[in-house]
């Protein structure tokens, strides 16, 4: 509306004196200011909302709200208008009060479980809390005091998508973790590991979190010595050959963990052929050489490995060369897909850590591999004959119509 009667004031001033312009620009400013003001005390008004009213806002939409509480089941005083802040070391008792209360949980929902305050004075976080070291995680830090979610809810700060981002607030902070001696890198190491990439790009819900692996309540980061149990839990076929092989008495004896050595726990990579061998880079080298006999049992099956892998990439190119030619080729690929699950088997029978039994699956895929090359090369000498059989056929055409051209000639006119 100001601003109208702004240009309603320039227009009716038609072609400004020096002197009107002037005083047009002051009124401008004046309006301008005023303007700032009335906007600076509006924010201001909007901004000095009171945390009892930002906590009545978020409680709106709260899981506690929902079950019919009011402000008095979490403050005591809150009756008589008053938020004490609730002291840190004091917020995971007063949440047990109700959570650890079987009879009173039960009553909203018979199968809930009321043990997250005991497994939580298990973990490093509780205890450290407990002890007066308030820097630590609290049941607040997690899950929020107003506007708390359902876990299953996808908005909440511990569903499976948001809780990285929930630890890395504490995690990833290296002010904070270097008061304890920690680094602040799990959670970008784990948003840039296999686990990461199967979760968030491929949508892979199966692909663990940090609660996977920590528990959420009891986080303690397990034991060297329970780690595979960590890893075993989804990577049941790779633990049980580990456990079987010679790998598994020699590793507890240089008390090296199972399977971190060569993947890691948090920055776990995709895993590829050139892990194994004894050359600069690959995991085995960290431990071993060429020297030995086991380096040289580790070349042999670097070097199947490598043996199967060219052997499918020329199948393939073979067979995919046959196909835009236009031929039918089932067989081979038939055989190409028999090659391509030993493949697959190979990598995982890497973890026997022994030339036989990988060696069986590599042999096998190196067969069905050559079945599928044959079936291709036969489907490219197919293509040949058949071109040769049209080039003959083509010249038995064309001599005819020479012939016949000759002939029609040697008949002469009339
Ligand atoms: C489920 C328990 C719970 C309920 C219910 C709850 N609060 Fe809180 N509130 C807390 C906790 C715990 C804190 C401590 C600060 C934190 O961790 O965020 C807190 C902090 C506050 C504070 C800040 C106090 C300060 O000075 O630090 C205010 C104000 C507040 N709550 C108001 C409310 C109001 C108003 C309601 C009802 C609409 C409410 N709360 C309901 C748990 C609760
Ligand atoms: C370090 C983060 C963290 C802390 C601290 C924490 N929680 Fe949780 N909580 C979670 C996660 C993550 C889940 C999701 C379920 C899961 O994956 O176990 C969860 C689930 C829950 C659930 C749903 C039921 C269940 O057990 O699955 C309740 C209730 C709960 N927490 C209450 C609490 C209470 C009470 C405290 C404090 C004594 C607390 N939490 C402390 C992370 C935390
Ligand atoms: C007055 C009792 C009471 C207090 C105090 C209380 N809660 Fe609850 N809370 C409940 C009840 C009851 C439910 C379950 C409601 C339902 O299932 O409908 C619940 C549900 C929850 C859930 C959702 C669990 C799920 O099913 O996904 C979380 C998370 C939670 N509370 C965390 C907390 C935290 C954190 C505190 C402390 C800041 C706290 N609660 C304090 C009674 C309480
Ligand atoms: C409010 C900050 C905060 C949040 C949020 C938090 N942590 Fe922690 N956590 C800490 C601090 C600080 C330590 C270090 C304690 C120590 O060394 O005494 C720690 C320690 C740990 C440890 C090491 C325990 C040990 O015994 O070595 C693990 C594992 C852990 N947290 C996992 C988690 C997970 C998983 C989450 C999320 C579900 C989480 N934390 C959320 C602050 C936090
Ligand atoms: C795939 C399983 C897995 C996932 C996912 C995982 N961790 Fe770990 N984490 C481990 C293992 C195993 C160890 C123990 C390493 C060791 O003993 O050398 C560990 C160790 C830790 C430690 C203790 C290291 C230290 O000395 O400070 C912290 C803290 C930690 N993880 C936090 C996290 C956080 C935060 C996330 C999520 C961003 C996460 N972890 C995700 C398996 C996992
Ligand atoms: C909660 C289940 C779960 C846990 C625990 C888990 N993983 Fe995984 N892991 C997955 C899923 C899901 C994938 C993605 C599957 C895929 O890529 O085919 C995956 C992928 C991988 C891959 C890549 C596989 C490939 O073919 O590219 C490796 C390596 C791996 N995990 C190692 C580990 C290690 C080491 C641990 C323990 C520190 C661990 N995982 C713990 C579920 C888990
Ligand atoms: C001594 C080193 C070493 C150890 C220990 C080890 N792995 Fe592996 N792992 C490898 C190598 C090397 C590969 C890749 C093989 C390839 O691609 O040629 C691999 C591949 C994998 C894969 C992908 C398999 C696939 O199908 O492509 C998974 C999953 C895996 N390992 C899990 C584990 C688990 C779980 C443990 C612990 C029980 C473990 N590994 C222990 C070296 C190791
Ligand atoms: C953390 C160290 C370490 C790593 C990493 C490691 N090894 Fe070993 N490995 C050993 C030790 C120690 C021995 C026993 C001494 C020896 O035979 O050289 C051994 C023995 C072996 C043996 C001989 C087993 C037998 O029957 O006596 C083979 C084969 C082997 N390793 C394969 C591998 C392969 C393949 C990799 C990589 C994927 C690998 N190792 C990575 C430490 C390691």
């Amino acid at each position: 509306m100001r601003v109208g009667g702004g240009k309603g004031a320039r227009g009716r001033g038609g072609k400004n004196t020096v002197r009107g312009a002037g005083s047009a620009t002051a009124w401008h400013r004046r309006t301008r200011r005023t303007i700032t003001l009335a906007i600076l005390l509006v924010a201001a008004t909007a901004s000095a909302q009171t945390p009892a009213e930002t906590a009545s806002t978020a409680f709106k939409d709260d899981v506690h709200a929902a079950a019919g509480f009011g402000c008095t089941a979490c403050h005591a005083g809150a009756a008589a208008g008053a938020y004490a802040p609730t002291p840190r070391t004091a917020i995971a008792p007063m949440c047990a009060t109700c959570h650890s209360d079987a009879a009173l949980m039960r009553k909203f929902d018979p199968q809930v479980r009321v043990d997250q305050f005991l497994q939580y004075e298990t973990s490093t976080h509780g205890k450290r809390m407990a002890s007066g070291e308030t820097r630590v995680a609290t049941c607040t830090d997690c899950h929020g005091a107003h506007g708390v979610r359902r876990v299953s809810d996808p908005r909440a700060p511990v569903a499976p998508l948001n809780v990285t981002t929930t630890c890395g607030r504490c995690h990833g902070d290296p002010g904070r973790m270097k008061a304890f001696g920690r680094e602040a890198t799990p959670p970008a190491d784990w948003g840039a590991s296999v686990h990461a990439t199967a979760l968030l790009k491929r949508g892979d819900a199966s692909a663990p979190t940090c609660v996977a692996c920590h528990g959420s309540h009891g986080a303690t980061p397990p034991g060297v010595t329970a780690v595979a149990n960590v890893c075993a839990q989804c990577h049941l076929r790779e633990a049980e050959l580990f456990r079987a092989s010679v790998k598994k008495d020699i590793f507890d004896a240089i008390g090296q963990a199972e399977c971190l050595v060569c993947h890691n726990n948090h920055r776990i990579e995709p895993p590829a052929d050139h892990w194994v061998g004894v050359q600069e880079g690959a995991v085995c080298a960290q431990c071993h050489d060429a020297s030995t006999d086991s380096g040289k049992t580790i070349v042999g099956i670097r070097s199947e490995l490598d043996r199967l892998a060219s052997a499918m990439s020329e199948a393939d190119a073979l067979l995919t060369r046959a196909e835009r030619a236009g031929m039918l080729v089932d067989d081979g690929r038939l055989a190409f897909r028999e090659a391509r699950e030993h493949h697959v088997q190979s990598h995982v029978l890497v973890h026997t850590f022994a030339a036989d039994q990988f060696g069986k699956a590599a042999a096998e895929g190196l067969a069905s591999a050559q079945r599928a090359h044959e079936a291709g090369e036969a489907a490219l000498q197919e293509i040949q004959v058949r071109r040769r059989g049209l080039a003959v056929a083509t010249l038995l055409v064309v001599a005819f119509l020479i012939a016949l051209g000759l002939k029609i000639r040697s008949l002469g006119p009339g």
